[in-house]
């Protein structure tokens, strides 16, 4: 299971880039107007500057209700990211699914998000969604098992290398990941927040403590001290000057 970061923030998408710990970033319209306002798209050109060395999909979703609009906005946000790793996430609807099977056909990647059901999931991937997502934690809130659901898509689009993958986002708890990892998504996706969670445990900073009352000063040998690696230059004249004697 890949983890992406759910996020727009750059200093977090700096963070997880640094650190080569996510396989993607999803963003969405809540996000982009916090720390975008009404300049998305130039935002998003910082975003993509971000993720381009690393080739990152980044998903960003439509901001219309219209299916026809959904196709142009999508357009325009490829023609402006031109970024061959963009996902444009269309919400989940039956006049939507003919946005995403146009954009498919277009070789759009869709993300066919804001799924809360196993039907919507797979009529978004049979219309030709390159993700489809499912909203865990608002699921839950609504009193949906969405540990079942998610077992039910993930086993329905196949395993590594299905041609849909299962998205799930609305994750609010490191218990939600080790859910969605137990019942087969191909993805989660997380809030920063929760991301030092799935690195660390009390038991490891344990350890790593008792380790520490061994540590020792390196024995490394360094210039300019006896037994010294010296500089190659400096190596090779005392070595010319010794054959001379
Ligand atoms: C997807 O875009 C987000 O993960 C989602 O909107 C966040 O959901 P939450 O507010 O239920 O956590």
């Amino acid at each position: 299971m890949k983890v992406f970061l759910d996020s727009a923030r750059l200093g977090e998408i700096e963070a997880v880039v640094e650190r080569r710990c996510v396989a993607g970033v999803t963003t969405n319209p809540t996000f982009l107007l916090e720390e975008a306002g009404r300049q998305p798209l130039a935002y998003l050109r910082r975003v993509v500057a971000l993720l381009r060395p690393l080739r990152l999909p980044l998903s960003v979703q439509v901001m219309t209700s219209s299916p026809a609009e959904m196709v142009e906005q999508a357009e325009v946000i490829r023609a402006e990211l031109d970024y061959d790793r963009l996902v444009v996430k269309v919400p989940c609807g039956w006049d939507e699914l003919a946005a995403v099977a146009e954009l498919a056909r277009r070789g759009v990647a869709v993300n066919g998000t804001a799924c809360m059901s196993a039907t919507q999931a797979l009529m978004a991937s049979a219309a030709g969604a390159r993700y489809v997502t499912l909203f865990y934690g608002k699921m839950s809130d609504a009193g949906i098992d969405a540990g079942a659901v998610v077992e039910e898509v993930a086993r329905a689009l196949g395993g590594a290398g299905a041609a849909c993958e299962l998205v799930v986002a609305s994750i609010r708890r490191t218990y939600d990941v080790h859910e969605c990892l137990r019942r087969g998504a191909h993805v989660v996706t997380v809030a920063f927040r929760l991301l030092p969670g799935l690195c660390e445990h009390p038991k490891t900073a344990e350890a790593v403590r008792a380790f520490a009352q061994s540590f020792v000063p390196l024995d490394a040998a360094t210039p300019g001290t006896r037994g010294e690696l010296q500089p190659t230059a400096a190596r090779r004249s005392s070595s010319r000057a010794t054959a001379g004697t």
